[in-house]
């Protein structure tokens, strides 16, 4: 019988997770089926128990059901149990584990696909939400020189910082602590892009900087990466759409033991940024 997987959550119509799954399965020779499953309010259990009973082997889980999946899971990797999330189950006879690979795709995207190593590197976080703190132990295992967070409420960046503090150099503060001219790379892990917002950052922040990377993606030339542009006009740009190919190649390898190159799939959905 064919292999069946899903990506599930609210909205789930504009997921290009099966889109990349079934290019992935195709240049890997691999016969696995993959749908998206809307998942009511609050039937996350209901929903994975139903894919489970039907013989599915995993799901990909999206907004905002990433915390419901990590109730869900009977096993979670340390990345899954710091961020509190999950955002891949595998269904076999280990039982449900979970997995977060939100901040190893992160890291892959800009250290191999964007070439900009992160290692002895000043590194600029916004934002101290679930996303940030997905990304910080992968972010730290580089080795940056300075890794600063930077959040609206402080108290949450200074509490990444905490949980970070025995791997790395990270520090935490308000917007008031961003420097001019003081990092090379600087991350938008806020969510104020989906409201078509900006952090608050100014231009002078990019001075120096050889990357600006949003993690929204699909969004084209966000507040964010206009403010970069001005601050840097030969700043490297990037969404996230490297990151949503990265980690579903490291969701699709934990599921089928291969893992699959992702240049054609970010090629088919990137959308231009300027
Ligand atoms: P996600 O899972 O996308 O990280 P989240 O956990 O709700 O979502 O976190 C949202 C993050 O974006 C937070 O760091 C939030 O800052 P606060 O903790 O101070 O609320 C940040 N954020 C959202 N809108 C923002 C804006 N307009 N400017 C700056 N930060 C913003």
């Amino acid at each position: 019988m064919t292999d069946r997987y899903a990506v599930v959550g609210n909205p789930i119509d504009h997921s290009k997770s099966p889109l990349i799954h079934g290019m992935f399965a195709k240049a890997a020779g691999q016969d696995i089926v993959y749908d998206k499953i809307l998942v009511p309010q609050g039937g996350f259990a209901s929903v994975a128990d139903d894919f489970r009973a039907a013989g599915g082997k995993g799901l990909n889980i999206t907004a905002p059901c990433k915390l419901d999946a990590y109730a869900y899971a009977d096993k979670t990797s340390p990345s899954a149990q710091l961020a509190g999330a999950v955002n891949a189950l595998r269904f076999g006879v280990e039982g449900v584990e979970g997995e977060n690979f939100d901040g190893v795709g992160l890291v892959r995207d800009i250290t191999v696909n964007l070439q900009q190593a992160m290692t002895g590197r000043r590194v600029l976080m916004l934002g101290a939400g679930g996303a940030a703190r997905g990304a910080l132990l992968p972010f730290l295992e580089q080795q940056p020189a300075v890794l600063h967070i930077v959040n609206r409420t402080v108290g949450k960046a200074e509490e990444l910082a905490r949980i970070g503090a025995s791997h790395g150099n990270v520090s935490a503060g308000g917007y008031d602590t961003v420097e001019a001219g003081a990092y090379d790379l600087v991350i938008n892990a806020t969510s104020a892009s989906l409201t078509g917002d900006a952090p608050p950052i100014s231009a002078d922040a990019f001075g120096g900087a050889t990357l600006a990377y949003e993690l929204a993606y699909g969004k084209g030339l966000t507040p964010f990466l206009r403010i970069a542009r001005e601050g840097a006009p030969q700043i490297a740009i990037a969404d996230g759409v490297g990151m949503l190919a990265e980690q579903a190649a490291e969701a699709f390898a934990w599921w089928r033991g291969v893992r699959p190159d992702t240049a054609a799939v970010i090629a088919a959905i990137t959308i231009p940024l300027s």
